[in-house]
């Protein structure tokens, strides 16, 4: 739980959040318009919202698959150090993938994430972010899409969590403490 009182301040509605998928996944549906086998996959918890819409907005046969990475647990710092909590339940050599994530900060996940599917070998891996917090970057790794990129706050909303509260908000909010 978190110990300090906050309020959440809208940073990006969910009107713009909807816009903005549609113009993603016309580059996605260009990207991937020979495929008869691509396969989706969204990193938990944080791209559940996210992957719900992307998927029922892309007009292509695709299959779901979720893989869990260890995240900043109740904290707002990232531990550095990814370990998979959960795998995909399917292969995927030979397989076009796009991993979707909530959010790249320091990059640690969705580089490790990638280099991993990678050595999988799949035909094609691409990846998407709704947000990327471009300052906050520790390891140079760039989504293939991306959403929107974002200064260096603390959001919530759409999937996104403080200490898994505020993820069923519909738009993305900042956090701001109330008290030191
Ligand atoms: P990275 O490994 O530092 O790029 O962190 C990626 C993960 O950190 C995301 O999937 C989120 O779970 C979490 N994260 C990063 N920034 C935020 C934030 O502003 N709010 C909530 N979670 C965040």
């Amino acid at each position: 739980m978190p110990t300090r009182p906050y309020v959440i301040d809208e940073m990006i509605s969910a009107k713009a959040i909807a816009a903005r998928i549609e113009d993603l996944c016309r580059e996605i549906q260009g990207e991937f318009k020979d495929t008869d086998k691509l396969v989706v996959v969204g990193l938990l918890r944080g791209s559940f919202v996210f992957i719900a819409d992307l998927v029922r907005e892309l007009d292509l046969p695709i299959e779901v698959d979720f893989l869990e990475a260890s995240s900043y647990g109740d904290g707002m710092e990232s531990t550095r150090e990814v370990r998979i909590l959960k795998d995909l339940r399917g292969a995927i050599e030979g397989r076009d993938v796009l991993v979707v994530e909530d959010i790249v900060d320091t990059g640690h996940t969705l580089n490790h994430v990638t280099h991993l599917l990678d050595s999988r070998l799949p035909a094609r891996l691409k990846s998407i972010a709704l947000l990327d917090k471009p300052s906050r970057r520790e390891v140079d790794f760039k989504a293939d899409w991306t959403g929107f990129e974002i200064p260096d706050e603390f959001v919530v909303g759409y999937g996104i969590d403080f200490a898994q509260r505020n993820r069923n908000l519909p738009f993305i909010g900042k956090v701001r403490f109330t008290q030191d």
